[in-house]
């Protein structure tokens, strides 16, 4: 048997969320001053019943650099209050028009449009605010700033999410496609390997490592998000399934197969796999975690 199948993921997602959780749930009661509907429909978008991949993973980075302590908690929320606001938005009528999200009423349903929009704003800020005040060193915080700056903005998840939108109608080529995925989805995925990392004071060389790590599960998450749209119900998947056929999504399902995408995620997590070959049993879960994700899509 492999080391990595001998690693309780499940009993280390559990301990980890729990951690990211608690701390999401502080930060997110204290918005003094804030609307009351504001600071409800916050909550309601971030605390769901999501798997909190990203926080995880940039803990898992962390520790895998020898990190340890709570000054990770800041890094790995302020990912998830990004995350969270891209799926508000993303789930807008005007972008993906979905009702059902974490199992229950997107956003914009459970509240209104106006709301879910300054939701999404008001996350993206309370994201950068919470990450400058970590317990870390300052240089280590503009670092940390610089790259979910980079990782969600136009030259990322947002850039990669115009493009999804623009590629309904546009060209239907691989190279489109993966500059989609890598931009909407990996780019905040790729940041949460190495926003752990920088934050466990990684060298260049551990930095350099888990960066190809995050590009290739990046890439692999949202691949498998695509067949998932396919293969799984709604039920399961806890928003409506088969969107993506329905709005002309261009998706690796829609342009190579079912069969060839997931050979294509298993190829990935491979590749994230070789990424790790320098680091020891540290960086365990990081493998565990570049398996389950390719395991979800089978
Ligand atoms: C869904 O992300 C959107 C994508 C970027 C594929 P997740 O699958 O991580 O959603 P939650 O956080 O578990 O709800
Ligand atoms: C979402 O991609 C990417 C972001 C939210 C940035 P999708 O549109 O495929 O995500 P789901 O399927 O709605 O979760
Ligand atoms: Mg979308
Ligand atoms: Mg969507
Ligand atoms: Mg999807």
């Amino acid at each position: 048997m492999t080391r990595a199948a001998l690693f309780d993921l499940k009993a280390y997602t559990a301990a980890a969320r729990q951690r990211v959780d608690i701390a999401l749930e502080k930060r997110l009661a204290d918005l003094a001053s804030t609307p009351p509907r504001l600071a409800e429909a916050m909550a309601y978008a971030v605390l769901g019943d999501g798997k909190r991949v990203r926080p995880i993973l940039a803990m898992a980075s962390f520790e895998a650099v020898g990190g340890h302590g709570d000054a990770i908690l800041p890094v790995a929320g302020a990912l998830e209050l990004i995350h969270a606001y891209s799926l508000v938005h993303d789930d807008l009528p005007a972008m993906d028009d979905d009702d059902y999200r974490r199992g229950r009423p997107t956003c914009h349903k459970a509240y209104d449009e106006a709301t879910a929009v300054l939701v999404g704003d008001g996350l993206q800020t309370l994201a950068f605010s919470w990450l400058a005040e970590a317990p870390l060193g300052a240089d280590t915080r503009v670092a940390l700033v610089r790259e979910l700056a980079g990782a969600s903005g136009p030259w990322g998840m947002v850039g990669g999410q115009m493009a999804d939108m623009a590629a309904a109608s546009g060209p239907r080529d691989l190279d489109h496609l993966r500059f989609i995925h890598a931009h909407k989805t990996g780019a905040l995925l790729t940041a949460s390997a190495r926003m752990g990392a920088i934050a466990g004071g990684a060298d260049g060389a551990a930095l350099a490592a888990l960066t190809e790590y995050g590009r290739h599960v990046g890439l692999a998450f949202q691949v498998v998000d695509d067949i998932l749209d396919v293969t799984a119900d709604s039920a399961t998947l806890g928003k409506t399934a088969g969107k993506d056929q329905d709005q002309n999504k261009l998706t690796y399902p829609a342009l190579i197969g079912l069969e060839r995408a997931r050979e294509m995620a298993a190829g990935l997590a491979a590749a994230a796999h070789q990424s790790l070959a320098a680091f020891g049993d540290r960086a365990e879960p990081l493998r565990a975690l570049a398996s389950y994700v390719v395991e979800r899509g089978k």
